[in-house]
Order: C-alpha cells, then sequence, then structure tokens
C-alpha cells in the first residue's frame, strides 16, 4: 500500500498538541517512527504515550522553533537516534488575531520567527542531512487558508503563513533533484486550543452554520492530505498546495 510509512522516520513540530498531536499519531499509525517536537515536554510526552499506547513508536525531543540553536539541536538529536529522518512535518504555529493598528512589533516577531522563521531553519537542518546522506525525503509543512485569503485581524498571521506558502515552492525547486519533495496543506477551522474560545462563543456558533456541511473540523480532518504527501502515494507531488478545508473557503 502506497500510504504505508513502514520502516520511515518522521518529525513533527507542535505536537504537542492539536493538529501537530493528531498528525504524530497518523504517521505513527501509518507504520512511521515518530519524533514529536515542542517546548512543553509533559504535553509531548502525553503524544508519545498515546502513540505507544496505540502500538506505535514514538520518542520526544523538546524543540523551540523560534531559536536556531534549539532547531538544529533537536533536529541532529532526532537523526542520530533514528539513524536519518525521511519525513519532516512543520506544523508548529501561533495565532495573532488583532487589527493592523492594535498590532506590536512584538506581536509581529513572534509571529514570524514562530511561522516562518521555524520551519525555514527546521526545513534547512532537515534537507542539509538527507542531502548529505544521500536519502531524499518528504517535508509536509501546514499552512492556512489565511495564506491566500485575506481576513481581518489576521494580518501578520495571514502573511506568514503566505510566506510558508511561497518557501513551500522555493524548497521544492531548490531540493527537486536531491529527491526530496516540500508540499503544505492549507487547512480551514480545525477545532483546537489555537481557537477554543473563537469556536465555542456565538461568533463560532454563526460561522459554524455558515458552513457547507455546519461543522467545524477536527485534527483527524487532515490524515488524508498529510498521507497522501508524507508517502510515497504523493510521488508525483511537489511544490503543491491543498486547501483541506471540507469547502469551508468557498461559503465566505
Ligand atoms: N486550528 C486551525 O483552525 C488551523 C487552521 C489553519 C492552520 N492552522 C495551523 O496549524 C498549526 C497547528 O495549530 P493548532 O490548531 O494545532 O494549534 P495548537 O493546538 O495551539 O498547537 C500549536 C502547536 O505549536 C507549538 N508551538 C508553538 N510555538 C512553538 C515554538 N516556538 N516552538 C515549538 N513549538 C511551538 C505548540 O507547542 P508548545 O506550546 O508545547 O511549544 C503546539 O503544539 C499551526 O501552524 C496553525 O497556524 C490551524
Amino acid at each position: 500500500m502506497r500510504f504505508d510509512l513502514t520502516g520511515k522516520k518522521a518529525l513533527v513540530t507542535g505536537a504537542s498538541s492539536g493538529i501537530g498531536q493528531r498528525m504524530a499519531e497518523c504517521l505513527a499509525e501509518a507504520g512511521a517512527t515518530v519524533v514529536a517536537s515542542a517546548r512543553r515536554a509533559d504535553r509531548l510526552e502525553q503524544t508519545v504515550d498515546r502513540i505507544q499506547a496505540a502500538g506505535g513508536q514514538a520518542m520526544s525531543v523538546v524543540m523551540d522553533v523560534s531559536d536556531v540553536e534549539s532547531i538544529r539541536q533537536g533536529i541532529d538529536t532526532a537523526d542520530k537516534e533514528l539513524g536519518g529522518l525521511d519525513i519532516l512535518v512543520n506544523n508548529a504555529g501561533i495565532l495573532v488575531d488583532k487589527p493592523v493598528l492594535k498590532t506590536t512589533p512584538e506581536d509581529f516577531d513572534r509571529a514570524f520567527a514562530t511561522n516562518v522563521r521555524g520551519m525555514f531553519f527546521a526545513s534547512q537542518a532537515f534537507a542539509e542531512r538527507a542531502i548529505a546522506a544521500k536519502r531524499g525525503g518528504s517535508i509536509v509543512n501546514v499552512g492556512s487558508l489565511g495564506a491566500w485569503k485575506p481576513t481581518r485581524g489576521l494580518s501578520v498571521y495571514g502573511a506568514s503563513k503566505a510566506a510558508v506558502h511561497q518557501l513551500t515552492k522555493v524548497f521544492a525547486q531548490e531540493w527537486g533533484r536531491k529527491g526530496i519533495r516540500v508540499n503544505c496543506i492549507h487547512p480551514g477551522y480545525i477545532h483546537t486550543e489555537i481557537n477554543d474560545e473563537l469556536i465555542r462563543s456565538p461568533t463560532g456558533k454563526q460561522l459554524t452554520q455558515m458552513l457547507l456541511r455546519k461543522r467545524i473540523g477536527t485534527p483527524k480532518d487532515l490524515d488524508g492530505a498529510l498521507l497522501l504527501f508524507a508517502s510515497d502515494a504523493g510521488d508525483y507531488l511537489t511544490g503543491a498546495s491543498l486547501d483541506a478545508d471540507d469547502g469551508q473557503s468557498l461559503t465566505f
């Protein structure tokens, strides 16, 4: 089965909650050995426990993607421990939801340090090692519909995800001949800690009613897109971006 990841080794950033936690579980269910990474060690242990309880293989590496040294150390540890990584999922991200006039330089820098600089240098560290080992690999980036759809309050967040969209294509160009595929998933609304307050609010309930299937996604709804890009089933895909949004972007 071409979606099978048996024997593959994957590192997922932001695997301590929400989408990243599910992506780590999903890759493990498909047979990969997974490295769950993020800043909160206790929450990473929960991810590892869930994977192991389901019969999968996983370890955790504490890594702050806003700190390039921490990224390099984290990827190094994972690479050495497992004898080389095949898959990198750049999922760690933060939301800045503020009107332009209220946005501070600190908000701007925080969003770009995590959402853009983090995925940039994690990808660089992954690709350096994969190219040196002549191994190839697959990088899956987590963008957002905000990358292409202007949304009030999400100026900095959207711009950071537009950068992720663009970098996906440039990485794919630069590393295609080395056998590294790079693709991007743009999720629609997925109920996680990042948007829990909004989804539960009256505005969130109104928004849900507007959607084609009147439902907000769950992290599991991204399994198909992830496995397509991460596995050999996506062998002909690189530099691609997929809106995985249940048609949400068609309704607003
Ligand atoms: N939920 C949605 O509707 C939605 C839609 C489109 C795109 N996305 C994107 O999906 C990704 C995951 O978001 P989510 O919804 O799952 O939110 P979440 O539950 O808040 O998860 C965010 C994850 O990112 C990690 N993280 C944040 N800053 C980090 C840093 N400096 N270094 C390492 N890890 C860091 C967090 O872990 P620690 O705090 O432990 O470090 C956490 O595991 C984000 O990139 C987000 O932009 C989400």
